[in-house]
C-alpha cells in the first residue's frame, strides 16, 4: 500500500488543498489526463474517440455525497441529457457482447444522503434512469462507494435490477464482505464490476494490505467466472489482468464473455492491446465540474502522480 495514501485521501475533504489544485496551472494537464472536460460535449468528444477505436464506454458525470435535493435533481436531468446524447453516437466499432454505451452512477449524486428518505429518493432516481436509458439502448452500473453506504447500494439494485437485467453492481474486493456478495450476485447472474477499492476504509471492515486486497480480487473472480454472471474486470493490474484471461480459458468463456474495464487516461496501451486481440474492452470516463475527490484517489493510487500533486502544492 503506497504510505501517502491515507494522507492524499485525507486531502479529498481539504478545501484549501481544492482551491490550489483548481487554479494552478501545474495542475490542469494532471486533471486533464484523467477527466477530459466538464462539459458534455467535452466528453462527448472523448467517448467519440475511443468507440471509433473500438473500446466500449462507461461515463460517470462526477458529484458524489450530495445532501442538497436541488443537486441531486440536477444530476438527474444531467444523466438523462447524457443518455441521449450517448445513444447519437457510432459505436459499429465496438465487438458485439454487450452494450457499448454505459453511464456509471453514484447513489451518493442521485439523493442517498438525503436524511432518512435519501435511500428511497436515489432508488427512485436510478429508476428514471434506467427506464431512460432502456428506451436508448444504453446500460446503467452503479458504483460502489465508501463502505457506510454499501449495504444501502445493494439494497438499492435489488430492487430496480429485477426490471432492468443489465444493471451492473460494482464490487470492491477489499471489503471482507465482497465474496458473499459475489456469490449473491453470481447466483442471480448479475453482472459485476469488480475493483480492488478505492476508499479509505478501516481494518474492521477491509484487507489493509496489498496482497491481502489481491488474494480477496482472485477469489470474487474465480466465484463471478464459475458462473452465468458477466465479469466485468475492472483493474489495470497486469498480474490480475493476466489471471483473468486464465479463468476465463478454464471457465470456458470467449472474448465476448467478460469485459477488461479501465479508467480514462490509465494504461491506454494496454487497453489498447487487449482490445485488438478482440476483447471486449471498456473506459470508465469521468467528466464534470466535480473531480476534485475522484482526481484525489487516482493520485492516492499511484506514487508517479504525487510529483504533480505537491509541485502543485508548492507553487503561489
Ligand atoms: P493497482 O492500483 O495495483 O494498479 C496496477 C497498475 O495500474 C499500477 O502499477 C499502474 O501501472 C496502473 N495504475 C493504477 N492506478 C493508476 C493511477 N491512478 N494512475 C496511473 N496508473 C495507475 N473503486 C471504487 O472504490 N468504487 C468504484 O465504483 C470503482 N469503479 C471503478 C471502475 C473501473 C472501470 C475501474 C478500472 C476502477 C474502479 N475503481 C473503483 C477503482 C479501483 O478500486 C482501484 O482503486 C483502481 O482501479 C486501482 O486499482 P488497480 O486494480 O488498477 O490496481
Amino acid at each position: 500500500m503506497n504510505p501517502l495514501r491515507p494522507a492524499i485521501l485525507a486531502a479529498a475533504g481539504s478545501e484549501r488543498v481544492k482551491r490550489t489544485l483548481t487554479t494552478s496551472p501545474v495542475t490542469a494537464p494532471l486533471v486533464r489526463r484523467f477527466v477530459p472536460g466538464e462539459t458534455r460535449s467535452e466528453l462527448v468528444a472523448a467517448a467519440r474517440e475511443l468507440l471509433a477505436s473500438g473500446r466500449a464506454v462507461s461515463v460517470d458525470f462526477l458529484g458524489e455525497y450530495t445532501t442538497d435535493r436541488a443537486q441531486a435533481d440536477a444530476a438527474v436531468a444531467e444523466y438523462l441529457a447524457l443518455i441521449n446524447d450517448l445513444a447519437a453516437l457510432d459505436t459499429a466499432a465496438v465487438p458485439a457482447g454487450a452494450a457499448p454505451l454505459e453511464v456509471s452512477v453514484k447513489l451518493s449524486a442521485l439523493g442517498q444522503w438525503l436524511g432518512p428518505d435519501g435511500p428511497a429518493i436515489a432508488t427512485e432516481n436510478l429508476r428514471v434512469l434506467c427506464t431512460k436509458a432502456a428506451e436508448a439502448g444504453v446500460w446503467v452500473t452503479v458504483d460502489a462507494e465508501d463502505h457506510t453506504t454499501t449495504a444501502s447500494t445493494l439494497a438499492a439494485i435489488r430492487r430496480v435490477r429485477p426490471d432492468f437485467a443489465w444493471l451492473g453492481t460494482v464490487i470492491q474486493a477489499y471489503l471482507y464482505r465482497s465474496v458473499d456478495d459475489c456469490r449473491d450476485l453470481a447466483a442471480a447472474g448479475a453482472r459485476v464490476r469488480l475493483c480492488k477499492g478505492a476508499y479509505q476504509e478501516p481494518d474492521t471492515v477491509a484487507h489493509q494490505h496489498r496482497a491481502d486486497v489481491d488474494s480477496a480480487y482472485l477469489r470474487c473472480l474465480d466465484v463471478l467466472m464459475q458462473s452465468s454472471a458477466r465479469p466485468l474486470v475492472a483493474s489495470h493490474d497486469p498480474a490480475l489482468i493476466a489471471a483473468a484471461t486464465d479463468l476465463a480459458a478454464r471457465a470456458g468463456r470467449g472474448p465476448g464473455e467478460l469485459e477488461y474495464q479501465m479508467l480514462y487516461g490509465i494504461r491506454t496501451d494496454e487497453q489498447t492491446r487487449l482490445a485488438g486481440r478482440g476483447e471486449f474492452v471498456r473506459v470508465y470516463v469521468p467528466y464534470g465540474n466535480q473531480w476534485y475527490g475522484y482526481l484525489m484517489r487516482r493520485l492516492a493510487e499511484r506514487p508517479a502522480n504525487l510529483g504533480f500533486f505537491l509541485r502543485a502544492l508548492t507553487t503561489p
